[in-house]
Formats: structure tokens, sequence, C-alpha cells
């Protein structure tokens, strides 16, 4: 499947950023198991709030549970690659698409359904781009370890689909929720929090998260910093 053709992203993610993830992939790993348990908890969370919604429950109960594979083959990963565990302040990316949703309904749920596509698009892009670079093994350096660089391959396709699926169950709320035109609906504000989205995973950023910005440069030191802080109950991703 071309993930090219049937992205919603509006911008792509600044090259500065996959070479700082390369250089940085030990934190990067860290904040990537933290994104993890998050889209778990997100899902989870989705299944407490519209308990209704069988076919939703179902769907992303299935989907929480593959999050948290995900999250134990990193974390297994982290363990082989003598990785230590980082808390990590959650970056701005969640928290600017949190201010943009709306908080009544039909429109909270079709926002927090959109929210689910982005985030799953934006990190499916990432793994499709940190995938491509040359990996050798080496350590610290200007490229992935191996079988970081082969995780992250075989996880772009798991997000390219949990992207698809938020997108038709955004769709399927629209209908269900007797919308005029749902599909148009759903596009003009699919397009509307991409913009957002955009924003947030492109413009300078001086925290490098799994979802940060272009890097500033003046964040080289915030992990010995930030290890230390307490990391907030995980509800961004
Ligand atoms: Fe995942
Ligand atoms: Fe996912």
């Amino acid at each position: 499947m071309s993930t090219v053709e049937t992205t919603p992203l509006q911008a792509p993610t600044p090259s500065a950023w996959v070479d700082e993830a390369v250089r940085r992939w030990p934190e990067l790993l860290s904040d990537h198991a933290n994104c993890e348990k998050k889209a778990a908890s997100t899902a989870l969370a989705m299944m407490f709030a519209y308990p209704e919604d069988r076919e939703l429950a179902s769907r992303l109960s299935r989907l929480a549970r593959e999050e948290l594979r995900h999250f134990e083959q990193v974390d297994r990963l982290m363990q082989a690659q003598g990785v230590p565990y980082l808390r990590v302040k959650p970056g701005r990316y969640a928290a600017r698409l949190r201010a943009a949703m709306r908080t009544h309904e039909p429109w909270r749920k079709l926002d927090l359904l959109l929210c689910g596509v982005l985030i799953e698009a934006r990190s499916c892009e990432r793994f499709r781009l940190l995938a491509a670079r040359p990996a050798d093994g080496a350590e610290g350096g200007t490229a992935l370890p191996a079988p970081v660089a082969e995780l992250y391959a075989a996880l772009e396709a798991s997000e390219a689909r949990h992207f698809q699926l938020y997108l038709k169950l955004a769709e399927r709320h629209a209908q269900t929720a007797g919308l005029d035109d749902p599909r148009g609906v759903v596009a003009q504000r699919l397009k509307e929090l991409a913009a957002v989205e955009a924003e947030a995973a492109t413009a300078p950023d001086e925290d490098f998260r799994f979802h940060s910005g272009a890097p500033t440069g003046g964040a080289s030191r915030e992990a010995a910093v930030s290890s230390v802080e307490r990391e907030r109950v995980p509800r961004e991703a």
C-alpha cells in the first residue's frame, strides 16, 4: 500500500528532525515506548467514553492490544541495546491537537477520531523516513543500529492500518450522527486539524520527541535534566 498517496498529512517531517532522531536514537526509542503506551491508552479511553458503540469498542480493543505489543517490542529492543528508560515531560504535539478539539457532541467524537488519524499517520511517516536511513549497527553516530531500523520498517505498515481504521470510524460516526454530507464534513474537518498537526510537527521545537518539530539545537542537554522530572499521566497520543 502506498502511504504517500493516502496520507492526510499536510507537511512532511523536516529532514533535520530525522537527522536528530538518528543521532539521538536512544532517546527516540524511550519516547517511542511512551507513544505506544499512549496509543493504547487513548484507544481504551475512547472505549470508555463511547461504550454504546460496539463496533468502535471491538476495533479499538484490537488496536490497543496491538499497540501494547508494539510497546513490548520497543521495550525488549531497549533492553537488548542497553537503552535506559527516560522520564520526560510531554512535548507540545498532543497538547496542540487537544486544544483544537471541540468539546460537544457529535463533534468531540469526530475530532478525537480525526486526531487519531493524524497521530497514526505522522507515526507511520516517521517510521518510513527512519527506516529509509542507512543502518549500520553503529552507536550514537550517523546511522541507526540495524535492529532499530528493522523495527521501524516493520511498524510502518501497522501505523498505516491504524490511521485508515480511525478514518473509517470517523466517516461511520459522521454518517450515524446524521450529519449532512458526512464525507464532506469529515474531509473538511480533517483538513483543519491537519493544519494544526502540520504546524506542531514541523515548526521549530526546543524539545526532542517522537512527534516534535524541527530541532532548534538548543535541547541537547534536555534528556539529562528531564530524566528527573515526573512523567505526567499519559493521555496524549
Ligand atoms: Fe503502534
Ligand atoms: Fe498505532
